[in-house]
């Protein structure tokens, strides 16, 4: 295992790839898992031709799994079981494994603009229940849009509220600030999940009612050591 490896599960779709394309960037090697080798292969080359120089490769999400000390799910909710229970025998001891997963209704149907309840409380307390007990979960990076991902001449501009065990949710913290415009927010306990996963829902109404193609991301403001920019 390379300790700066991050492998991305679910790398070859919008948000996975994207996260791909800026942890390349910044010099990380990536690992980009997918149901299908092809799927991942062509991935991984998508990236090598926007990053030239990328250490990236691609991956059967089973065989990306052991690659990274980070594994990020990026898969539609309502795939999250049953990819982390087809990966779940090749996690380590000591592993962290991301969830960005947003429980949106319309995995029933409905709409995007709404979650649905989930019997854990979030995704991510979802995902924690079904990992291995020495394998931490942390959740991070719900409302940070595919589309700034994959637009690597700009800033990404979004705050990334990362929630989860003090340790590993720090380990995220500074992934975040590898990639230009993002910043790591400390989001507590695993539990604050439930809020940071119902935020992208609403967001996903405020790109409906401003018309914002690109996507809308938060900022906090008032955090100590920020400047006021007057
Ligand atoms: N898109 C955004 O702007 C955005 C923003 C914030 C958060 N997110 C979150 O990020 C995650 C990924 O979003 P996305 O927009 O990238 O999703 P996506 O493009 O629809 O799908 C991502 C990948 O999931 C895999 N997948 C599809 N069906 C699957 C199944 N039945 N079982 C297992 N894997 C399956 C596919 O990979 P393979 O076919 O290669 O296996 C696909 O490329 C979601 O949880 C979403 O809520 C997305």
């Amino acid at each position: 295992m390379n300790e700066n490896a991050i492998a991305i599960l679910g790398g070859t779709g919008d948000q996975g790839l994207g996260l791909a394309l800026r942890f390349a960037k910044a010099g990380q090697p990536v690992v980009i898992g997918s149901r299908k080798l092809d799927r991942a292969l062509e991935a991984a080359e998508k990236v090598r031709q926007a990053v030239p120089g990328a250490d990236v490769e691609g991956l059967a999400n089973e065989d990306a799994t052991p690659r990274a000390p980070i594994v990020i799910l990026s898969v539609p909710f309502e795939h999250f079981a049953s990819t982390v229970k087809g990966i779940k025998e090749k996690l380590a001891d000591g592993q962290v494994v991301v969830s960005m997963g947003v429980p949106l209704a319309a995995a029933v149907g409905d709409g995007a603009v709404r979650t649905l309840g989930i019997w854990q409380g979030s995704c991510a307390e979802l995902v924690k229940s079904l990992v291995p007990k020495g394998v931490d979960v942390v959740s991070a990076f719900q409302n940070v849009s595919a589309h700034r991902l994959q637009h690597l001449e700009e800033p990404v501009e979004c705050d990334v509220i990362v929630s989860g065990a003090k340790a590993s949710r720090e380990r995220v913290m500074a992934l975040c600030e590898l990639v230009p415009g993002l910043r790591g927010i400390d989001g507590g306990p695993l539990s604050n999940a439930r809020i940071v996963e119902s935020v992208t829902a609403l967001l996903i109404g405020l790109n409906i009612r401003y018309k914002v193609s690109e996507g809308l991301g938060i900022r906090l403001t008032g955090l100590p050591g920020e400047s006021s920019g007057s």
